[in-house]
């Protein structure tokens, strides 16, 4: 893009700012802001603005919904959908898709989040885990099941070199596909695109919703076909307790000819920060934990339970043909009122001491509505979920370390196997993806 054809662009959005300092700064900073502004999605910015009114605070919160029911999987129903889910793995029809573009700033970790050492006994990462799933899953089905991964421009480096060192922790290279998301400007309280210097546009990752534009633009949709991939299982990089596309939830998914289908769990309290499935105006949606009132959280049924009782892991089950259709809509838009140190009209970067920006972020599960066929499927979180989140506290290192062990144990007394209290343990998901693997290996120990 050259100069006058970005400066028109911009001022026909009432941008021009963006220019302010275009003589100050050097031939290389000014290339580099052409090339920010040729990433811009100015209709993406008009909504953006759109969102803000007038004395530039959010648009008024959305209408009253229910909690969404919730089913509990069993008996011969879930047997046969677990040989259903079986058949999919074995025939090569399910894929496994991670997103890992976020910045774990929470947790005070330098570096892709999925790189965090979480092993107990060997500080292997949650790249390892999650990675030596699919490798216990393709000795199982006899079978390869595709890795997409997405990572953003401040960890996508990062990640790659990480799964190089590890030797892709033992699955075929061609298997795993990097996608990066997009990265979004954000906003004043007036609408205008924020300089975080003279020259430079402020960009943050476009959130999790990214990932169904940036899994058609990266060609990782066609790829999911040139395989003939059927149902794809989502979810977080945070949480190393996930059972990755275990065949019960795929066979239940597919046995439901569904496009979505979520799992979800007991919250451990009122306020613990899950978004919650909810039916609004006749349809499903998430309403995510920022934008629940106190109220809402704290509300009791009259036996006592919570009203939103259950909260979603961010476990899901997609359809590809409903993900390929969905990677064709725009999402809609979540803002963030935040600390963001920005130049001001004299090229000075003045530091925020209170928030004084919008950034915008698309979150996968506004897809929720557009599902013709949803479920929610209620799983015990003592087995599956418990993310690193948090320094310290609640879903940190010491909480998951300690989970994940209380799991492991509950596996070797279950194979009849008996070691001292207090034992450090590690399973490699590669050698026992759950109990019954564990105690079909007729271990003997002392
Ligand atoms: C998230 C969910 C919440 C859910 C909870 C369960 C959102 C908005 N909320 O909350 O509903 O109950 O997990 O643990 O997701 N990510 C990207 N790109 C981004 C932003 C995030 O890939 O631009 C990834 C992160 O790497 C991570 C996941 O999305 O794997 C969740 O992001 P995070 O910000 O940690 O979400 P939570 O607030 O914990």
């Amino acid at each position: 893009m050259e100069f006058m054809d970005a400066k028109t662009l911009l001022e026909t959005h009432g941008q021009g700012h963006v220019l302010a300092f275009w003589d100050k700064i050097s031939a290389d900073e000014q290339a580099a802001l052409l090339e920010q502004i040729t990433t811009l999605d100015f209709a993406a910015i008009e909504r953006m603005k759109g969102m803000l009114n007038a004395a530039g605070t959010p648009a008024a919160a959305a209408s009253a919904f229910e909690p969404a029911p919730v089913e509990v999987p069993e008996g011969d129903a879930l047997q046969a959908c677990v040989a259903k889910g079986e058949e999919l793995l074995r025939g090569g029809k399910v894929a496994v898709l991670l997103v890992a573009g976020g910045q774990g700033s929470r947790l005070g970790y330098e570096g892709p989040k999925g790189a965090y050492p979480i092993g107990p006994i060997t500080d292997r990462s949650l790249f390892w885990f999650h990675a030596r799933k699919l490798v216990g899953l393709n000795a199982t089905y006899n079978t390869r099941v595709p890795f997409y991964i997405m990572t953003s421009d401040t960890n996508d480096a990062a990640t790659r070199a990480h799964f190089e060192e590890n030797d892709y922790f033992g699955l075929p290279r061609e298997d795993v596909f990097f996608f990066v998301q997009g990265m979004w400007p954000a906003l004043t309280p007036e609408g205008k695109i924020i300089l975080d210097k003279p020259g430079h546009i402020f960009m943050s990752p476009d959130g999790h919703g990214g990932t169904l534009a940036a899994l058609d633009r990266s060609g990782a949709l066609a790829d999911m076909a040139n395989r003939g991939i059927e149902q794809v299982f989502f979810f977080q990089v945070d949480n190393p307790m996930v059972a990755i596309a275990d065949p019960s939830f795929v066979g239940i998914h597919a046995a439901k000819g569904a496009d979505m289908t979520l799992k979800v769990c007991k919250k451990r309290d009122a306020h613990e920060g899950m978004g919650v499935v909810v039916v609004r105006d006749g349809h499903y949606a998430m309403v995510e934990y920022s934008e629940l009132s106190d109220e809402q959280m704290e509300r009791t049924n009259p036996d006592g339970s919570l009203w939103l009782a259950y909260g979603s892991p961010a476990i899901h089950m997609f359809s590809y043909a409903f993900l390929k259709a969905e990677a064709e809509r725009a999402m809609p838009l979540h803002l963030a009122h935040k600390k963001i140190a920005m130049v001001n009209d004299a090229g000075e970067v003045v530091k925020a001491d209170k928030p004084n920006g919008y950034k915008f972020e698309k979150f996968i599960f506004d897809v929720i509505p557009n599902a013709k066929t949803l479920a929610c499927l209620a799983f015990d979180r003592e087995q599956e979920f418990s993310p690193v989140k948090n320094a310290e506290g609640n879903d940190s290192p010491a909480t998951t370390k300690r989970d994940l062990q209380k799991k492991w144990l509950a596996w070797l007394t279950a194979a009849g196997i008996t070691i001292p209290e207090g034992t450090p343990i590690e399973i490699d998901p590669a050698y026992a993806l759950d109990a019954a693997q564990l105690k079909a290996k007729g271990l003997q120990i002392g």
